[in-house]
């Protein structure tokens, strides 16, 4: 049966399409007031959007009816929200005070998270200050961080954008199964002073395990087998495999079925951040994820902000049918941020069946980016020019952490974020281009030659999040923004975002292809194209 709330937004959509952008501001100038929000840290202007006032009116409508609220107090209260996996979904937990009194399946959890917290603080304090060393005594320089997905995201990321505030060791992250990113990361370190941190929620996972077991054998190679006590730590859930790889209980660091991996950079898989920017820092970058919470928890829906990042969200994808959205941040230290919400919404919300067990009508978009102003230079022409609409998130922040003799380079950065979302929106007309190059002294049938590739078509949609500096407070703020944001929209497309059963079978396939690539087994059971590409790799080897 149609749904009248989102036949409305259809048609809402629709004349939308219409409109265009440029008229919206053509006829209230002031768009950017009914059309931004904030908290204490972040800004969000959607004014260059198409969504007009009768349309936010509808989708908070839409968002009500879908009982976006009822659904948040219940991932807030513990309920097991991931029906799929029968678990609860607490990673906010991780970033509260104790007052806050998060419970999962009625038990409180702030006592368990206050410890590991409490644990890794003085962990990290003593390798930061030596008092923890490596097996010969070295003061630990380097620390390998060994994890995929959700279990190296996250900290390479926030480690990259945190730059200014590393004091620690210097960190590096090695996730590939390829051997050569084990290779080159080793290339140039020494094992006596390395320090490598296991981080896998299940402990299973086949390239990290692998990589681990290089890592190890890197270790005793010079140092023994009984230095590897002191040259790994290890951040999982499966604390018994932990214990059989070799790694002390106390330099383990657990966390909890209730913290899914992509939602796990505020639990012990920070460990390599809170080694680089010291506990103080890493408390900071919790406490500005946990002002998120706050704000989602009470802020009413027309001032929430990941409420309405999800409505504009839902609003691009699902009602004017934009296949991508771009995150561009304007801030180099956020060169991962794009990576990063990759797996944090495509994971989530990439599903084909609905938490009602149905197909999906839509599920959220791809999501893609690189920072400005580099991409200006490479991919921008498409966004301005090509066929596709391709909705922009420009981040970025008012000030840099750079001296003074180099605040040109934070103007132009400002300059050049303004000025491309402006771009996108206004656009330039036929009559534009052709009174440009006439007035630049070119001749009429030259105008009228060149005029039409030099048009914009303007309605471009884009949302700005303008922040302050990016510190670690404002950092934990922006995360937290973008997976309540994904939160909210997985409620409007009718998703489950905790489970990722769409991994599993290119594991169970490679598994078993291992034996075929390796010679074991014959190749004949599979389909003709793996049979060829078998055969070929095996004659490329002997050759
Ligand atoms: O790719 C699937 C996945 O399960 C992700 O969700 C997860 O972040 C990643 O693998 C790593 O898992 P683990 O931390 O268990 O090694």
């Amino acid at each position: 049966m149609a749904d009248p709330l989102l036949e409305t937004l259809t048609s809402k959509a629709a004349s939308a399409r219409q409109t265009g952008i440029r008229n919206l501001f053509a006829e209230d100038p002031s768009r950017f007031k009914t059309f931004s929000a904030s908290t204490s840290r972040l800004l969000l202007d959607y004014s260059k959007t198409s969504i007009d006032t009768e349309s936010l009116s509808a989708l908070f409508d839409f968002a009500r009816a879908r009982q976006i609220e009822q659904k948040r107090d219940a991932m807030f209260a513990g309920e097991r929200i991931n029906a799929t996996e029968n678990r609860s979904v607490l990673h906010v937990a991780l970033r509260a005070e104790p007052a806050d009194g998060y419970r999962a399946d009625g038990e409180p959890v702030s006592a368990e998270v206050m410890d590991v917290l409490t644990a890794m603080a003085n962990f990290s304090t003593k390798v930061r200050n030596g008092e923890i060393a490596g097996s010969n005594g070295d003061l630990i320089t380097d620390v390998v961080n060994i994890g995929i997905g959700g279990s190296d995201l996250g900290p390479v990321m926030a480690t990259l954008a945190l730059a200014p505030y590393h004091d620690g060791p210097r960190t590096h992250f090695v996730s590939n199964v390829d051997g050569a990113h084990m290779a080159d990361t080793l290339k140039g370190l020494e094992p006596r002073s390395t320090l490598f941190i296991i981080a896998s929620k299940t402990f299973t996972t086949i390239e990290t395990m692998t990589n681990a077991a290089t890592a190890r054998r890197w270790i005793v190679a010079t140092l023994g087998e009984a230095a590897v006590g002191d040259h790994f730590a290890a951040v999982s859930t499966a604390l018994d495999k932990v214990n059989d790889f070799g790694i002390g209980q106390e330099r383990t660091f657990g966390f909890w079925e209730w913290v899914g991996g992509r939602y796990s950079i505020w639990s012990a898989i920070g460990l390599p951040l809170m080694l680089a920017i010291g506990p103080e820092n890493f408390r900071a970058f919790l406490a500005g994820a946990r002002e998120i919470d706050q704000h989602f928890k009470s802020a009413p829906l027309e001032k929430n902000l990941p409420v309405l990042l999800g409505l504009v969200g839902y609003w691009h994808r699902a009602l004017m049918h934009y296949p991508t959205r771009a995150i561009i941040p304007y801030d180099q230290r956020l060169s991962r941020f794009p990576a990063y919400l990759q797996q944090l919404d495509m994971e989530s919300n990439g599903k084909g069946v609905g938490l009602d067990g149905k197909p999906v009508v839509i599920s959220g978009p791809v999501v893609w980016g690189e920072p400005g102003t580099n991409g200006q230079h490479a991919f921008f022409q498409l966004i301005h020019q090509g066929t596709d609409v391709i909705p922009v998130e420009f981040l970025v922040g008012a000030t840099a952490h750079e001296s003074s003799e180099m605040s040109v380079h934070q103007d132009l950065l400002l300059a050049n974020c303004l000025a491309q979302s402006e771009a996108l929106m206004k656009g330039r007309t036929l009559e534009e281009a052709t009174r440009q190059l006439l007035d630049a002294g070119r001749s009429e049938e030259d105008a009228a030659q060149i005029a039409p590739h030099r048009v914009f078509s303007g309605d471009r949609p884009s949302l700005t999040i303008l922040y302050s500096t990016l510190d670690p407070a404002t950092l934990g703020s922006l995360i937290a923004l973008y997976e309540h944001r994904v939160f909210v929209e997985a409620q409007l497309f009718g998703i489950n975002a905790f489970d990722q059963w769409g991994v599993e079978l290119g594991k169970e396939l490679a598994t078993n292809l291992l034996p075929i690539v390796t010679g074991e087994t014959a190749a004949t059971s599979r389909d003709g194209s793996t049979q060829g590409l078998v055969a070929a790799i095996q004659t490329m080897r002997k050759a």
